[in-house]
């Protein structure tokens, strides 16, 4: 092989490992919601989740005014990092920045569009 096609190949093999490290950091808020809060909260959040209806008090409407500004991020936080009645702690699977980015998702499920 000649050096430059040495050099190609490591910069090729290099660029796939970044790549293979990076994947599992990157946090898809959308399907981590899909996957762990709609069955309860509804798609839209709209506290219309299938598996929602079971419970007493059902999960609250997100995509509503007076649900968004009753609720500071710090109290949304605190709700899914530690549970709040029926509604399960995620501290365990989801990180701090993790929950970040899933409290600025539930603003932007509100009627703004969390601006
Ligand atoms: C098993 C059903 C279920 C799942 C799954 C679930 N929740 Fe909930 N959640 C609830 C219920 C029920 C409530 C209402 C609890 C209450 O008011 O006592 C709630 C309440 C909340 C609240 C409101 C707390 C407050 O202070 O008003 C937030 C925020 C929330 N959930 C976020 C999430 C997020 C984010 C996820 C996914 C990571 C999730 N929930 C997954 C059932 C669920």
């Amino acid at each position: 092989m000649s050096r430059s096609l040495v050099a190609v190949a490591g910069v090729a093999a290099v660029l796939t490992l970044t790549t293979a490290f990076d994947a599992p950091l990157q946090f898809d808020v959308e399907a981590e919601y899909a996957g762990k809060c709609a069955m309860c909260h509804g798609e839209k959040g709209a506290g219309d989740g299938p598996a929602g209806a079971a419970f007493n008090p059902n999960p609250p409407d997100f995509s509503s005014t007076e649900y968004q500004e009753s609720r500071t991020d710090e109290e949304l936080t605190a709700s899914i990092a530690d549970g709040n009645g029926a509604m399960p702690a995620f501290k365990a699977q989801l990180s701090d920045d993790a929950i970040a980015a899933v409290v600025a998702y539930i603003r932007e499920l509100g009627p703004t569009g969390g601006r």
